[in-house]
């Protein structure tokens, strides 16, 4: 894998060469390429930064969107890898048995690899499945291997079986001393509402939904929020959606800031002020196994995500510390089957955060 940092340092030198900027004397800041390289230089060098405040409480943010293909593990690697990078200790679960969000973190998620898998059918903790990444030593990844198809089936019988990765997660959490453990855990779900993403939606606090600026982006939205007042009427009373992440964005269309409006007039302070615009470097990072922050840190797609962690973090800063939670398992006022009953998406009400959830 490419060093990111021997990446800027060949990508400067060839600027020096090419006489569009000098590194070392570089007192100003007027070219895009200077610009990029200051820009570079601030996320590579993240610990000279100001850190990211920690969080009030340990977040476990599920990321979900049934619509395929929106930036949920895009958003998942990179908002992990940006909190990483300014000092917060971030596990990212991969639920997807597509498992991009382990390619992307260049974690190995072939056949037979300790996965996700192993903690929800089998009886591996969470623990024996933890794989360190080379992004920052502060990010961990718990990767999916394709077994993980299967668990959507396997798990139908098991008891309990919505609680499944809550459990895995609370005892993972519990067992680490204080100073080790995530102050962030990301799960990153696949596209559907079956029993992975309902596992991920009993585990979380909360909801970060990511929404492509792009037509139907909001197509089955009301179908998702509903699931989750579903979820927390009967299996997880704490989950709320706490923040939506504009991605995608292509400045140059009139449907993208559409699309935004549309999105901020609904969702009014849940959407981030950042937003992700939609850029090539973002989609080549994954080859290299790579989030973007690392791959190209001076980009406008780092750069957006290195904002939009920053966002996080301080709303999270604000949060105070959770009631206990009911114990796993606890009996529910009515049963939530694998799949979710079909709803009128234009009726449904984005679920209620509590006060405050609302910090
Ligand atoms: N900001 C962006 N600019 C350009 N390409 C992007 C951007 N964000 C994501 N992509 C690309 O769009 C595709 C879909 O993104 P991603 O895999 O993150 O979505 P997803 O919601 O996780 O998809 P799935 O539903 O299949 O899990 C990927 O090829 C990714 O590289
Ligand atoms: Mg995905």
């Amino acid at each position: 894998m490419t060093d990111p940092g021997q990446r800027l340092r060949s990508s400067l030198a060839a600027d020096q060469s090419a006489g569009t900027a000098s590194v070392t004397g570089m007192a100003e800041f007027d070219s895009p390429i200077a610009m990029e390289a200051l820009r570079a230089t601030k996320v590579l060098h993240a610990a000279d930064q100001e850190p990211f405040p920690a969080p009030g409480r340990i977040r476990v943010i599920t990321i979900a969107n049934q619509k395929g293909g929106v930036g949920k593990t895009t958003s998942s690697v990179n908002l992990g890898v940006a909190l990483a990078l300014y000092g917060l200790r971030t596990l990212v679960i991969d639920l997807d048995p597509q498992g991009n969000t382990s390619t992307a973190l260049g974690v190995e998620h072939t056949v037979g690899t300790p996965s996700v898998y192993d903690a929800l059918v089998g009886d591996s903790s969470l623990a024996d499945v933890v794989h360190p990444t080379t992004a920052s030593p502060l990010l961990t990844c718990v990767p999916a291997t394709i077994d993980l198809a299967g668990a959507e089936i396997e798990l139908v019988s098991v008891v309990a079986r919505e609680y499944r990765l809550r459990r895995a997660i609370e005892t993972h959490l519990q067992s680490l001393p204080p100073e080790q453990r995530p102050q962030y855990v990301l799960i990153d779900c696949p596209p559907s509402l079956g029993l992975l993403t309902l596992n991920a939606l009993v585990a979380g606090d909360e909801v970060l939904i990511p929404i492509q600026c792009e037509y139907y982006a909001l197509e089955g939205l009301g179908q998702l929020l509903n699931n989750i007042d579903l979820v927390r009427r009967h299996l997880n009373p704490g989950i709320a959606v706490r923040t939506i992440l504009l991605t995608m964005y292509d400045g140059r269309t009139k449907l993208a800031d559409q699309v935004a409006d549309e999105v901020r007039n609904h969702f009014g302070s849940l959407v981030l002020d950042a937003v992700i615009p939609r850029n090539v470097r973002v989609s080549e990072a994954p080859g290299y196994g790579q989030s973007v922050v690392t791959y190209d840190p001076g980009s406008r797609g780092s750069t957006s995500y290195v904002e939009a962690a920053r966002e996080l973090a301080h709303r999270g800063a604000a949060l105070p510390p959770l009631p206990a939670r009911p114990s796993p398992g606890a009996p529910v006022a009515a049963p939530v089957g694998a799949a979710f009953p079909d709803t009128d998406a234009a009726t449904v009400p984005v679920p209620p955060a509590s006060e405050e959830n609302k910090a």
